[in-house]
């Protein structure tokens, strides 16, 4: 089982701190989301967590080893996988190419990996030879999951993944993660705004403010009281 560990990370911007000594944990098979506002520092930790972002101070663990300093795309080789917010996939390539892409740089990929991610998003099949470019944010946040699916990660790093996005498609979406949660493994880390969504998805949350974890714990266990005070973020 496959464990990711961030122990007191600080990271910043330049000179600019946006992390304080984060703590978060999470299991293969498990699950966490990350609430909080606009600027409190999402996307920061999922970029540290990745090493796009460099960690100031602070450790970031995958079993028990320290992976603080390694490279974004060796994180990826031992299985961590990244939706960034700024959906990522080549404009001009295909969906169909864009899959390809990815599908060629993993060693032991078969063709029908492609086959198992389109059958969780349906909607992509009819636009396999459509140019990424010209797909709807929706369709491209599903490109991207796909693509990030195909890495075969064992944890996967979702930003903002419904931010903008139709809710038909945010449902599409929460179904097909939870698909792979439940029948994969898979373990998720999931930066949300939409916290009911996120409250529903994900067994753990941590809300942030000001780069600093302010709450924690299980998503179970949360009182009516104390849910509706994460959905008031
Ligand atoms: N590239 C950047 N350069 C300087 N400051 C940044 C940069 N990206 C984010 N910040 C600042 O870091 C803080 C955390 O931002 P971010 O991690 O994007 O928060 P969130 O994802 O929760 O909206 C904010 O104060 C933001 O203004
Ligand atoms: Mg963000």
């Amino acid at each position: 089982m496959m464990e990711l560990t961030v122990t007191g990370l600080h990271a910043s911007h330049g000179r600019t701190p946006a992390l304080f000594g984060v703590d978060l944990s999470i299991t293969e098979g498990g699950s966490c989301c990350v609430l909080g506002r606009n600027g409190v520092g999402k996307t920061s930790l999922m970029n540290a967590i990745m090493g796009v972002l460099p960690t100031r101070e602070g450790t970031v663990t995958l079993d028990g080893r320290d992976i603080t300093r390694m490279p974004p795309w060796e994180r990826v080789r031992l299985g961590l996988g990244y939706i960034p917010q700024e959906r990522t996939g080549f404009a001009h390539l295909t969906v169909a190419e864009n899959l390809r892409v990815v599908l060629e740089t993993r060693p032991g990929a078969k063709r029908s990996d492609v086959d198992d991610v389109l059958d969780l998003f349906p909607r992509l099949k009819p636009l396999l030879k459509r140019a990424a470019g010209f797909l709807s944010g929706g369709q491209r946040q599903q490109l991207a999951i796909a693509r990030a699916l195909l890495t075969k990660p064992k944890i996967l790093l979702l930003d903002e993944p419904t931010e903008g996005i139709q809710p038909s498609i945010v449902a599409e979406i929460e179904e097909a993660i939870v698909a792979f949660h439940d029948r994969d493994g898979l373990g998720i880390l999931l930066a949300e705004q939409y916290v009911e969504m996120a409250l529903r998805m994900a067994e753990r949350y941590i809300v942030l403010e000001a780069g600093q974890v302010v709450s924690a714990g299980a998503t179970a266990e949360l009182s009516a009281e104390d849910a509706g005070k994460l959905l008031a973020i």
